[in-house]
């Protein structure tokens, strides 16, 4: 048994994979959790163990199915009325072309929308909603701006581009749980960094969990 096939029974399981880019991207490793699973705990590990932010990635052929936007089309689009918003065009984004950036939501039976309880609520109900096609109750169960920011898979994942938004989705669509996934960047206290590989793999074999290279998972996405 490989890694990858550990690490996919891990998302199957609804445990976390932890995975590096690259060191010609981000260079940074990833908490990769299968959002259909995400409970208050998941959270609350993710806030103690990485503390980056908290996403939730969603597979373009769901976001075309509730025509969710990434956030520079939205901007794009209302710096007609608003011409400020077209100066902050993400143009210079030092580790890839574009952002993955969608729009930030709460579920409406959130109360602030940040508890552990809130975000769980919020990024499980989003990817079972997924998961049984109940598309047009998008805006009705969740509210927009929230605590919880929606990353858009590139369409085609890992062949378009590489970042950990569409390495964890395509980690679950061959794991064959619904292609929606939390990612949440681990971060250095000491440092002031992002968490170094060896202490990552220290973190994972402490806690017998499987660190991956971004490039293996797309090797062998491209593969099959
Ligand atoms: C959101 C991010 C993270 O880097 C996350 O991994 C998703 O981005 P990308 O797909 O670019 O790696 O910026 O906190
Ligand atoms: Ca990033
Ligand atoms: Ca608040
Ligand atoms: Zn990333």
């Amino acid at each position: 048994e490989t890694n990858l096939d550990k690490a996919l029974e891990a998302i199957r399981n609804g445990e976390f994979v932890l995975v590096f880019d690259d060191d010609d991207r981000e260079g940074e490793v990833d908490m990769i959790i299968a959002s259909e699973f995400v409970t208050p705990k998941s959270i609350a590990t993710m806030r103690d163990n990485a503390g980056g932010l908290i996403c939730n990635c969603i597979h373009s052929d769901f976001c075309d199915e509730i025509h969710l936007p990434f956030m520079v089309d939205i901007m794009e689009a209302a710096s007609e009325k608003y011409p400020e918003l077209a100066k902050l065009a993400p143009n210079d984004i030092p580790y890839d072309e574009r952002s993955s950036f969608s729009i930030w939501v709460n579920h409406r039976k959130s109360f602030t929308g940040v508890t552990d309880h809130d975000r769980a609520m919020t990024i499980s109900e989003c990817a079972i909603m997924m998961k049984e096609g109940r598309f047009d109750e998008f805006g009705s169960t969740f509210r927009s701006p929230g605590h919880v920011c929606l990353l858009r898979g590139a369409d085609g994942l890992v062949k378009n581009r590489r970042g950990h938004t569409e390495i964890g989705l395509a980690l679950c669509e061959m794991a064959g749980v619904t292609p929606v996934c939390v990612v949440c960047e681990m971060m250095d206290g000491e440092t002031g960094q992002a968490t170094s590989v060896a202490d990552a793999r220290k973190f994972a074999q402490e806690n017998g969990l499987i660190l991956l290279k971004g490039e293996d998972i797309i090797n062998k996405y491209l593969e099959d």
